[in-house]
């Protein structure tokens, strides 16, 4: 479905990409020969730090994702001032509550998880479909094929990313805009760094490595496909889900049971 993407001589743009997932993926793109990576995060400091270390190809961004006036003027300005954007990576997210989660944890995931991504298709994807090329990378999670048992609104908002991705390729079929969707489960990360022994996403495995997810990624980009699993045994789970749901839901009943040591019922 997706357009095969190689990073020679591209203008790329990572979202989220002053640590973990999004510093592994601009870091990855410039060593495949990326022109440009575009670092953009909300710290300045973290994210100048990280341009810093990246070297001379790698340029800083500071951007919230959520605020839509704020991702059309960036893209503006990063096609601007450098060249037009052949890969945007919306790669920010948030741990946000824990259990069914708050209010403010619901608002906050939906922006980040879903609506940041609504920001960038509506600003950058009508200028790719004019130019016939372009490529935008969707983080979901496996969270966002399975489920979080920690965590409604991660787990919710990140379905809600998937869904969004599969529209967004589906609709841009024909035009020369590829749409890639990468979902892993654990990785070390700074969001994971407080994860316990038990933690839910435990169940589900060994953690990934940042560059191992960059390094995934690049493969199912080249290989021109949607969906980018570090993790392949994601898709063994997502098909026995769907093969019976009942089924599927009696096991993760069962692995909410260890991860809280009492007795499946
Ligand atoms: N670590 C995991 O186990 C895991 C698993 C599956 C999916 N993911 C997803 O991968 C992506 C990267 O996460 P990570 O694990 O590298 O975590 P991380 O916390 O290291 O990186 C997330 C980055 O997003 C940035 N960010 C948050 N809100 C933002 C906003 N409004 N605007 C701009 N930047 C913002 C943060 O400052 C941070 O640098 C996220 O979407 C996350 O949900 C992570």
């Amino acid at each position: 479905m997706a357009h095969p993407f190689t990073p020679p001589g591209t203008t790329v743009v990572v979202t989220g990409g002053a640590g973990g997932i999004g510093r592994a993926l601009a870091e990855r793109f410039l060593a495949e020969g990326a022109a440009r990576v575009i670092v953009a995060d909300l710290d300045p400091e973290r994210v100048e730090r990280t341009v810093a270390e990246l070297g001379e190809r790698a340029h800083a961004l500071v951007l919230d994702v959520t605020d839509e006036a704020a991702v059309t003027a960036a893209v503006a300005a990063v096609e601007r001032e450098h060249a037009p954007i052949d890969l945007w990576c919306s790669n920010a997210g948030v741990a946000a509550g824990r259990d069914l989660g708050a209010a403010a944890d619901w608002d906050l995931s939906w922006r980040v998880h879903v609506l940041a991504h609504v920001h960038v298709a509506r600003a950058l994807l009508p200028r790719m479909v004019e130019r016939g090329h372009g490529h935008l990378l969707v983080t979901a999670s496996a969270a966002g094929l399975l489920t979080n048992l920690d965590a409604a609104p991660y787990s919710v908002t990140k379905h809600g990313a998937v869904a969004l991705a599969e529209w967004l390729a589906i609709r841009h079929a024909g035009t020369g805009v590829g749409v890639s969707c990468l979902c892993p489960q654990g990785v070390n990360t700074a969001m994971t760094a407080g994860d316990g022994p038990t933690a839910a996403t435990r169940l589900g495995g060994a953690y990934l490595e940042p560059e191992d997810v960059a390094e995934a990624t690049i493969t199912a980009l080249r290989d021109g496909r949607f969906l980018v699993l570090p993790h392949p045994e994601v898709a063994d789970y997502e098909r026995r889900r769907a093969e019976d749901r009942d089924r599927w839901l009696g096991g993760m009943a069962r692995a909410w049971a260890r991860v809280r040591g009492v007795g499946a019922e």
